[in-house]
This record gives structure tokens, C-alpha cells and sequence, in this order.
């Protein structure tokens, strides 16, 4: 409608705009016409006339003039002698024109003149005999020229809106199929931002809307950024940032684990700073810088207690302090009942498939849920609202998000469980169970790696206790209180902060196999990990004994460079693990080494993140051979370290990072042979093929960093604190209407 209107205000205008311009091209070009008749009028009676006036035969000249006068736009045609006297003047010469009206010179003359209100053009030749001296004039009526400037505005205006809807008709076509095209585009854009597909930012789009729709997807991105974190958005620390001002606005966050993220050792110097192994603090440490808030956590080292504030708190990191770490302090008794007892020697070996057993002590229980009290305490000691979002993180904490809650009944309390969660039979070895999984479900939402462990978690709480659960909303309600049951997949900070400042990776490789004293064109195999039984450390030992044995060839060519961290060498189940892998190794190396040549190097200490980027960098081999893992960052660790798209990362299937890295070679750790073949596998991989893999697992992990974790627990979070606030105004206006 109104392109239809616009189109119509153009015509006219045109039209409009146009018209004079009409009138003056027909007048002057009828003029031309005109004149040039006369002239040539002129030049054909020219003898004649001489000849006549020459004779004086006024009858000829007469007869003549008269007979042209006939002409339908001749006027008039007369002499006019040198006196101003008009002679022989045609019979319809007009009256009250005399000789004296017309123009008259040594050369032609042309002019206009009104006449009876009409316009009358005169052309005055000068004609002379040698008796006589004058001008020829002949008088053409001008009226035929507005009947032709009023012919030809009918055909203009009538062409103008021929050719306008014309046009117009065409346009309109054009349009139609452009919006056809836009539409198809936007419709796919839609669809692959619902996919998960969408380029980061929209090319692929047809060539001729492409910016369009790199906008479109910009304001999606936007738009959806706050809501919904399916979309492919390039999760960081700035738009974890900005999620949290938009969607939770001066909002608290206390996170709380065991590990605390900065350890202070005491050495001969002073002390020294340490970045514990693990996964749990790779993980958190990024997502709390870019938070902000407080993060409690035990305080384990020989050191802490001096580097702390009266009130136990600490600005961190210490090189440039964004949050705080409030250290809780622990009795040996306590460690040994809680850390050791219970959740080592109980809660590890129960939620991980290892067949080592777990043991559950009464005394080890008690201490557990005195020390979870202890740090609900210091959760309501460091709240500065009753609704802060606590971060409750893994298995040491079971009890402890009910505790919070009978605490600060208004906080939103996000549980992460970093481990596996067992199937229910094996859960019900636990002799309490029941008061672990009332304990978790006081969490506002309880977050798993996988699906897979969140359905295990809601077949234990059918099993074992009387609860209502809502399988398609995946929450269970216990007493009153919903908890959400979600799978959010852990991962690392991109880029790592370990690879700022890395070597190119050909320095890498030549750096760590001189300080290693490995052969330059030895290949490597890298293995890093806490000294743990679930790490399948020993299996992947036995499966370098295979690969040699079937592949001799690569006797004095290949080396598992092993690095393990000690870790809980108070249990016995971890100092007998770090012995018996001792004795394989050297079993090993006897069996396939010589002298100079060890197949397997084992380097039993705790290695910084950058050593560790450098070991990552400098290896041809990464493996992960865990017998069961809730996720692995190593695993996505040594692809952020491999900017050279180089490398090729060996995967336990049993480790939650397989459901993501598929593109990595997968192995079953109890099978060594399998292992051994893919170990060849891996060292004959061509350098293109390594490239593929490489490139598609650095992009899962890119995308699906550890920002992206955060921000979708976060969302749930802050839907969960919507949704109470509307239930509470609910509330206030019920209670409000009673009185
Ligand atoms: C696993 C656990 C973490 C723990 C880490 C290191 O990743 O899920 O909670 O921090 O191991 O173990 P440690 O006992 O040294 O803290």
C-alpha cells in the first residue's frame, strides 16, 4: 500500500515537474518550424515576386499571395513598400495590422506578435526591384502550437504512467523474490542457531544479504546471551561478566570446595606458591576470577596461616587480586576423618568403577558432617546477603548444601559433582545413603558431567528415598524444596593462562627432550596425571609392554614419558599404587631398555601448568587411559596446547571428555592389546589426518570452555531466582489481601 502510494507521488512529480518544460521545447521547436517554412516559402516565391513587383503586375502579386494564403497555417502573406504602405495583402490579412507592426531590417526578421488574442508569427524578408524597395511578410497563426503542446502533455503524462506502473509492476517482482530469498535465509540462520551450527558471526549467508544477516545473528547472539546458553556464543571471562551484571545484578558468589586454588608452602626462603593438581581447581579458578566473590576451601598448606588476614581471608591471585580466599582450618583428626576417611577412602572408590574397595567408617561419617557444618558456618559468615549463589563443588560436600540451606533458606545453591555418580545398587553399598542424599538435594541445582550420571542420581533417589520426581523437568522434590537435576559438562579456561608466553612447538620438542636426555628423533607419549588408581596408570604401563612386544621397531624410538603427581599418600591404596607402578616401570624398561634406553621415564612430582603446556607441547602423543573419569581436563588440556594442530590425544572412553572429543582415538584401558594397536595407530598417523582431528577437538573445546560451564548453571540459576521472586510477590499480595 504504501509503496503503491509512493510509486503514484513519483509519477506525479514527474509529470508535474516535467510540463513547463514541455510547453517551452514545443514552442521553441514549433517556432523553428515555423520559421524555417517561412524562409523557404520565401525562397520559392523570391523570383517570382521580383518579377511581378519588377512589372508593377499588381494582379500576379495578387493572385499569388492569395493562393498561399490558402495554406491551413498561413496567415496572411503582404508587401510592404519602402513608405510603410502594405500592398497586394492576401484577402484574410488581419485589419488592424499595419505595415508599421512589422518588423523590418536589411536582413530577415522574425518576431511574434498578439493579434485578437491570438499569437501570430512574422517573418519579414527584405525584397527590392530597381524601381522599388521593401519586405515580403508572411503571417502564420501561432494557435496550432498549445494544440500540439496540449497533444503532446496528453502522451507525455499518458507514457509516464505506462511506463511507471510498468515499472512499478517490475519492482514489485524483483522485491517479491528478494524478500522470498531473505526469508529462506533468516529461516536457516534460525535454524542453525537452534542447531548449535550458526558461524560465529554468519558468513555462509547469501552473498547479498550477508551483512544483514552477520547483524542478525550479532542481535541473536545478544538477544539469546542472556537466556540461553545453547547458542553458540564466544563464552569469556568478559561475557560471563556481562551475564552476570544483566541477568544477576550485585548478586554474591561463594563458591566452596576442599582444594583451595593457591597453596603457601613454607620454604627455607619464605614461602613458595603452589597450583594444586586439579581438575576441580583448572576448572573454578577462571570462572571465579571473572566472577568475583569469596571462595572458601581448606587451608592445606605449611604456609597459609601466615599469609592470611585476622580474618582468615586472602586477596588472590597474588599477582593480581580479583577475589577472595577464606581459608578454613582443619585438625589432623579432622582431615584424616573427613578428607581422608570418608571421602577418599568412602565416597572416591564408591562413585568411580575401579574395583578398589570402599570403606565406611561411623567415626569417619561423623567427623565428615561435623567438618560440612564447619563450612556452612563460614558460608553464613561470609554471606553479606541472605541470598547469595554458593557454588558448592564435589563429593567432600555431600552434606553440606542442606546445611546452607537451614542457614540462608533464600540462597541459590548450584552443587557440582566432579566425579561420576554411580548406578543406584552400587550407591546402596553406602551406609548412609539416605542422609547423602537428602543432604545434596538442599541444593537449588545439582550438576553432573553427563546425562548418563544425572539418570543414575534419579534412579538412587527413587531407590532409596520417598521423594516426588518430576523425570521430565529432571528435578526431584523433596519436603517442599525442588532441586534441578542437570548435566553440565566442565572444561578449561581458553586460551589456558599456561600458554601465555609458551615456546614455538619445535622449541618445545628439542627443550623437553634435552632436559629429559631423550634422543631428538625419539617419539613421545605423554601421560599427567595425579598419581591415582583411577588414572589407569598401571594399564597403560602394560600396554607400552604390548605395543613393543608385537612392535619391536620402535624399540629405542618411543618413550611414555609419565609424569604423576603424589596425591593422598596417607592412604594405602595410593602408596601401594606409586610402588607397584615403581616396580612396572622398572620391570619394563629391564624387559625392552638397555643402558641408554628407558621405554618408560617416570617422573613422580608435582608439575606447575607451564611445565605441564611444555610437556603437551613437546609431545607427539598425549594419554589419557583412566579406568573411569567423571570428565578428564587433561585430556582438553593437551588439545588448548596444541596450537600447532599437531598431536594425537589417546582417550579413555571411559572418561567423560570422550562424549565430547570424539575425534580422539579411543581406547578400552582394560585392554591392553586394543591399547597397543592404537599406540601404533597414533605414531603412524599422517600429519594431515593429526591436523583434522586436532582442529575439531580445539574447536569443542574452544566453544565449549569452562565460561560456557558457568554461565549455563548461572542461567538455570538465575531462572530459579526469577521464579521465586514471582512466587514470593505471589505470596505478599495473598497474605497481604488476608488482612
Ligand atoms: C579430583 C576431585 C577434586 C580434587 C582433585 C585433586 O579432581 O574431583 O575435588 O580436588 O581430584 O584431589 P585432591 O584430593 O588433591 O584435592
Amino acid at each position: 500500500m504504501r509503496y503503491g502510494a509512493l510509486i503514484l507521488g513519483v509519477i506525479v512529480l514527474l509529470v508535474f515537474g516535467f510540463m513547463p518544460l514541455t510547453s517551452v521545447v514545443i514552442d521553441q521547436w514549433s517556432r523553428r518550424d515555423v520559421e524555417l517554412r517561412s524562409r523557404l516559402l520565401f525562397s520559392s516565391m523570391r523570383d517570382q515576386v521580383t518579377t511581378a513587383l519588377a512589372n508593377d503586375d499588381e494582379t500576379a502579386l495578387s493572385n499569388l499571395f492569395n493562393r498561399l494564403a490558402e495554406d491551413e497555417r498561413l496567415l496572411a502573406v503582404t508587401y510592404c513598400d519602402e513608405n510603410g504602405v502594405m500592398r497586394y495583402p492576401s484577402k484574410n490579412f488581419p485589419r488592424n495590422i499595419s505595415c508599421n507592426d512589422l518588423a523590418r531590417s536589411d536582413r530577415p526578421n522574425f518576431s511574434t506578435i498578439t493579434n485578437d488574442g491570438r499569437q501570430i508569427y512574422v517573418a519579414a524578408f527584405p525584397l527590392s526591384t530597381e524601381a522599388r524597395k521593401g519586405h515580403l511578410a508572411i503571417l502564420h497563426d501561432l494557435s496550432f502550437v498549445d494544440r500540439r503542446a496540449r497533444e503532446v502533455r496528453f502522451y507525455w503524462v499518458l507514457a509516464i504512467f505506462v511506463v511507471g506502473i510498468g515499472i512499478s509492476l517490475l519492482a514489485a517482482a524483483f522485491m517479491f523474490l528478494l524478500l522470498r530469498q531473505w526469508l529462506t535465509s533468516v529461516r536457516q540462520t534460525l535454524l542453525d542457531a537452534r542447531k548449535g551450527t550458526l558461524p560465529p558471526d554468519g558468513n555462509g549467508a547469501p552473498p547479498i544479504l550477508g551483512a544483514e544477516i552477520q547483524k542478525l545473528v550479532r542481535d541473536l547472539k545478544a538477544n539469546r546471551q542472556s537466556s540461553d546458553t545453547s547458542i553458540q556464543i564466544d563464552w569469556s571471562p568478559e561475557t560471563l561478566q556481562k551475564l552476570i551484571a544483566e541477568e544477576l545484578p550485585g548478586t554474591q558468589v561463594i563458591a566452596v570446595s576442599n582444594r583451595e586454588p593457591y597453596i603457601h608452602n613454607k620454604t627455607e626462603d619464605g614461602a613458595s606458591l603452589q597450583i594444586p593438581a586439579s581438575g576441580l581447581v583448572t576448572a573454578l579458578e577462571p570462572v571465579m576470577r571473572a566472577c568475583g566473590g569469596t571462595w572458601i576451601a581448606h587451608g592445606s598448606g605449611t604456609a597459609d596461616r601466615e599469609t592470611v588476614d585476622s580474618d582468615d581471608r586472602i586477596p588472590v591471585p597474588p599477582d593480581e587480586p580479583s577475589y577472595t580466599l577464606r581459608r578454613v582450618w582443619l585438625t589432623e583428626e579432622e582431615q584424616d576423618g573427613y578428607y581422608y576417611g570418608m571421602a577418599n577412602e568412602g565416597l572416591w572408590p564408591l562413585c568411580h568403577i575401579s574395583f578398589v574397595r570402599p570403606s565406611f567408617r561411623e567415626s569417619n561419617w561423623s567427623i565428615y558432617q561435623q567438618v560440612n557444618e564447619r563450612f556452612a558456618d563460614a558460608v553464613a559468615a561470609e554471606a553479606r546477603a541472605p541470598d547469595p549463589i554458593v557454588l558448592v563443588q564435589d563429593y567432600h560436600f555431600a552434606t553440606l548444601p542442606a546445611m546452607i540451606r537451614k542457614r540462608l533458606p533464600r540462597a541459590t545453591i548450584i552443587t557440582f559433582w566432579h566425579i561420576p555418580w554411580p548406578n543406584s545398587e552400587t550407591f546402596g553399598i553406602c551406609p548412609w545413603r539416605e542422609e547423602i542424599i537428602r543432604g545434596l538435594l538442599g541444593s537449588s541445582i545439582l550438576g553432573f558431567h553427563t546425562r548418563f550420571h544425572c539418570n543414575n542420581f534419579l534412579e538412587t533417589v527413587d531407590r532409596f528415598i520417598e521423594s516426588r520426581i518430576d523425570r521430565e523437568n529432571a528435578s526431584v522434590t523433596l519436603e517442599e524444596h525442588e532441586s534441578l537435576i542437570r548435566p553440565y559438562p566442565i572444561s578449561i579456561d581458553w586460551p589456558p593462562a599456561a600458554m601465555k608466553g609458551q615456546k614455538p612447538v619445535e622449541d618445545c620438542r628439542r627443550i623437553v627432550r634435552e632436559r629429559l636426555g631423550i634422543g631428538q628423533n625419539t617419539r613421545i607419549a605423554i601421560g599427567v596425571e595425579r598419581f591415582d588408581y583411577t588414572k589407569g596408570v598401571l594399564d597403560r604401563m602394560h600396554a607400552v609392554d604390548d605395543f613393543l612386544t608385537r612392535h619391536p621397531e620402535w624399540i629405542g624410538r618411543f618413550v611414555l614419558v609419565q609424569v604423576a603427581a603424589p596425591t593422598r599418600t596417607k592412604l594405602e591404596s595410593y602408596r601401594r599404587l606409586q610402588e607397584e607402578a615403581i616396580e612396572l616401570a622398572g620391570l619394563i624398561n629391564e624387559k625392552h631398555g638397555d643402558g641408554s634406553y628407558q621405554p618408560i621415564m617416570l617422573i613422580i612430582r608435582h608439575h606447575e601448568p607451564r611445565e605441564v603446556f611444555e610437556l603437551f607441547r613437546g609431545a607427539d602423543i598425549c594419554v589419557v587411559s583412566s579406568l573411569h573419569d567423571g570428565m578428564n581436563l587433561v585430556a582438553k588440556e593437551f588439545v588448548a596446547a596444541r596450537d600447532d594442530d599437531q598431536g594425537v590425544l589417546i582417550l579413555s572412553q571411559f572418561a567423560g571428555a570422550s562424549r565430547e572429543l570424539a575425534a580422539a582415538l579411543l581406547i578400552n584401558p582394560y585392554d591392553s592389546y586394543g591399547t597397543a594397536e592404537i599406540f601404533q595407530q597414533a605414531l603412524t598417523m599422517p600429519e594431515e589426518q593429526q591436523r583434522e582431528r586436532m582442529q575439531l577437538m580445539r574447536a569443542q573445546v574452544r566453544e565449549r570452555n569452562v565460561y560456557r560451564w558457568a554461565a549455563q548453571m548461572l542461567v538455570d540459576a538465575s531462572r530459579l531466582r526469577n521464579h521465586q521472586r514471582i512466587l514470593d510477590l505471589a505470596q505478599e499480595s495473598r497474605s497481604g489481601g488476608s488482612h
